[in-house]
């Protein structure tokens, strides 16, 4: 399974270093086998050569040049960076993000080899309108992805269970899961209010092959509780 934390604008650089350390102590101490990722806020990003694979929470679609405010390409080799998330709700809807946006950085970040957790989700209205109208917007933030990439995670995240401490129904995600998986048939992570009450009953759904979570992972042993939960359910 893949464990996924997304760390957002917290943890400064010597908060992550810390925090990084502490959960390659877990993984080694309790023989974990399962992938485990950090997206750390990119000034704290930083090489490990240990089991967690950190990856960058954004980047712009370039080598360098004048994209003010941006990294690119050569600041995630300075670090090793292989692993990019790609159309987080965040980015789609407070930084406005367009569909075309994500597939010129899709594209480019495919291009490289690099793994890309590429998420969706739909808002409330959206899940209000029913099921068709809902799954006609989820469907159109596939539009221009290529979904048999093979380095590629989807990450499924109901933009009203990000921070909010709602979350749809364990059958709601076992449907969701199960339709989505006839679209693509890579690994497929639940994210939006996952916490160490509910991150077990989540990882046992059919079709939930990990989760990606915000704020309950800043918590580092409630995060490593996760992944053993995920370790105890896969072996
Ligand atoms: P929360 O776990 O805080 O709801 O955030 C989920 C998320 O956005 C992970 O990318």
């Amino acid at each position: 399974m893949i464990i996924a934390a997304n760390l957002k604008t917290n943890l400064s650089r010597k908060q992550t270093s810390e925090y990084v350390a502490e959960l390659e102590l877990f993984i080694a101490q309790h023989s974990i086998t399962q992938e485990v990722l950090v997206f750390p806020a990119l000034s704290s990003l930083n090489e490990n050569d240990g089991d967690v694979v950190i990856g960058a929470q954004n980047a712009y679609a370039t080598v360098n040049g004048a994209f003010t405010g941006e990294i690119g390409l050569e600041h995630l080799e300075e670090f090793g960076i292989r692993t990019i998330l790609i159309g987080h709700s965040e980015r789609r809807h407070i930084l406005g993000e367009s569909q075309e946006e994500l597939v010129v950085k899709f594209n480019y970040y495919k291009a490289l080899g690099f793994k890309i957790v590429y998420c969706i989700g739909e808002p409330l209205e959206k899940r209000e309108a029913g099921k068709e109208e809902m799954m006609r917007y989820i469907f159109s933030q596939y539009e221009g992805i290529d979904t048999s990439y093979e380095n590629l995670v989807i990450a499924y995240e109901p933009v009203w269970a990000i921070g909010t401490g709602l979350t749809p129904t364990l059958q709601d995600i076992k449907e969701m899961h199960l339709d989505l998986k006839e679209k693509s048939s890579a690994p497929l992570l639940y994210g939006g209010s996952v916490k160490v009450t509910n991150a077990k009953e989540v990882l046992e759904i059919p079709n939930v092959d990990g989760i990606l979570v915000g704020s309950a992972a800043l918590y580092v042993e409630h995060f490593s509780t996760m992944i053993q939960y995920a370790q105890d359910i896969s072996s």
